[in-house]
């Protein structure tokens, strides 16, 4: 929870009225959204008593088929809609109106009648980390009827990008014992399955591919997460670009491989606890695996297949910083069967800060040629997009690191102060900032030299060039503190800093 969540429960707990800071705005929402998780509470309650009623024959039999359990079926609070009348009789019959079911999404309407949305279908809750049922899924029973899955769709109370299925049990996994590390699976039923096979640290996403949202949620639980999909997820552009979410969020990224055809249910009722844990065991770090599965898509018994391979490998290597390169060139070298310093060399020419800008015809007499001139060149531009107004800049892209050269230190801290005051930053300011009026003039104009349609994507790759240098210049300074303290416990604090930033 945050703070204000915090105290609102504490508040209710304690049977307290909530301050009254809340404005009368707020306070409307939040009583819709207690109404609405009240009116979900209600539901996942009938569908799950009616699991066990006789209207729940089908559905239990299912359930078995599945191999769950019972106490399976109690721990996720499953359940059943037995049709499409039942749910929103009930639920009228207790008072709710008809907008609150909607809203709820808990109901459609059609021809002037109301149906359970989930209606016929076996029902799995979606539940948060604070216990609140925010939404269901719903399955249905026979394999041919279509969709399989309907989802909630987004309300109040369920943000489909920031949810993971799963995070309720293991928040309360976490205040039994160290969990060291999280496994990302596509349905709700492979949380399930392999929960009940004893592996308990399963969530998955919602059906739609992985957001930064639910990477953020992720690196709240853990460090590390073993990423478990279908066994041929692997070399679908989806599941790369899931990959590449998670290290950005700061994760260490692990990549099962599985059997083909068969996801993580699947091979756990097949295999067991035992040879579930043996795939685990055997994930591949994430660059191990992006090589791997390269290398299987090309022919590296030919001249063609080699060169191919190659050039596609070289992309990834180059996101590396220089002590894994060094590492996986060898690796490169091995697969394709081409010389390391062939590797290297290309590397070389491929990552050459000139080749990161793309040229125009008026930047030409400064087109950077070294990385300390691309970074100041980078944070001209940067500063020179936040006085001309472009609305693609973050405030998050300026950060005080991005500036070395000491006027636009002083402007980029003017900067970050207008940003803290919610003012907006002045050209005229600028002549007070600093007495370098050529510096100034750049930076005013730096933004009118880009023409209108390459700016967006020239703006990218100067943040780009500015994180990754400064990713670079911040392992130096460890490299050396490391280096200098004579304090063990120090010590080990930067390098696990270090280790952090080598696997971004
Ligand atoms: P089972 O066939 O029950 O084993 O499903 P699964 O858990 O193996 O799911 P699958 O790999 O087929 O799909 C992964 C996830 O995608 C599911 O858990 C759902 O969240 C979602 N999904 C699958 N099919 C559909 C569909 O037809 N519609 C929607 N909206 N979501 C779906
Ligand atoms: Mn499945």
């Amino acid at each position: 929870m945050d703070y204000v969540e915090a105290v609102e429960w504490l508040a209710r707990r304690a049977g307290m009225d909530l301050p009254d800071e809340e404005t009368e705005e707020e306070k409307r929402a939040r009583i819709r959204r207690e109404k609405i998780l009240e009116v979900m509470r209600l539901a996942a309650r009938f569908y799950f008593d009616n699991l066990r009623s006789p209207n729940g024959k089908a559905a239990s039999e299912y359930i078995k088929k599945r191999g769950l359990s019972e106490s399976t079926v109690v721990e996720f609070g499953m359940g059943y809609s037995p049709d499409f009348q039942s749910l929103p009789d009930y639920l009228i019959k207790k008072g709710y109106d008809l907008s609150t079911l909607k809203d709820a999404c808990l109901v459609s309407d059609a021809d002037g009648r109301i149906y359970d949305f989930f209606g016929e279908r076996l029902i799995i809750p979606i539940i948060n980390a604070k216990d609140q049922v925010i939404a269901f899924g719903g399955r249905t029973l026979e394999k041919e009827k279509q969709p399989k899955y309907k989802n909630s769709s987004n309300t109040v109370v369920f943000d489909k990008r920031k949810t993971l299925f799963g995070i309720n049990l293991i928040k309360k996994l976490q205040q039994q014992e160290t969990v060291s590390d999280l496994i990302l699976v596509e349905g709700y039923m492979d949380v399930i399955s392999l929960r009940q096979a004893g592996i308990k640290n399963a969530v998955a996403s919602m059906g739609t591919s992985l957001t930064v949202e639910q990477c953020k949620e992720l690196r709240k639980y853990t460090n590390t997460v073993y990423v478990s999909y279908d066994g041929d997820a692997a070399g679908q552009m989806a599941t790369w670009r899931s990959l590449d979410l998670l290290a950005a969020a700061g994760l260490e990224v692990r990549v099962l491989t599985m059997p083909e055809g068969l996801d993580p249910d699947d091979t756990v009722r097949k295999e067991g606890y035992e040879g579930y844990m043996r795939y685990k065991s055997e994930a591949l770090p994430l660059v191990d695996f992006k090589l791997r599965t390269l290398a299987s898509k090309y022919n590296l018994l030919t001249a063609d297949g080699k060169n191919k391979f190659a050039t596609a490998a070289l992309e990834i290597l180059a996101a590396l910083d220089p002590i894994a390169r060094d590492v996986y060139v060898k690796e490169v070298s091995r697969l394709s069967g081409l010389a390391p310093d062939t590797i290297k060399n290309s590397l070389e020419d491929g990552m050459n800060v000139r080749a990161q800008l793309p040229r125009t015809a008026e930047r030409a007499e400064e087109e950077p040629r070294t990385e300390i001139n691309a970074r100041l060149i980078s944070a001209r531009y940067l500063l020179s997009a936040v006085f001309a107004g472009k609305e693609f800049v973050k405030v998050t892209d300026i950060k005080e690191e991005h500036f070395d050269y000491a006027p636009h230190k002083a402007i980029g801290e003017y900067v970050l102060r207008c940003i803290a005051k919610r003012e907006r930053p002045l050209i005229g300011a600028l002549y007070n900032i600093t007495d370098n009026k050529e510096e100034i003039e750049k930076v005013i104009n730096a933004a009118a030299s880009v023409p209108a349609d390459a700016e967006r994507e020239y703006y990218q790759k100067c943040i780009r060039i500015l994180e990754k240098s400064g990713l670079q210049k911040r392992k130096a300074e460890l490299l050396e503190k490391i280096r200098l303290s004579t304090d063990p416990e120090e010590t080990e604090l930067y390098k696990e800093e270090l280790r952090k930033l080598l696997r971004r």
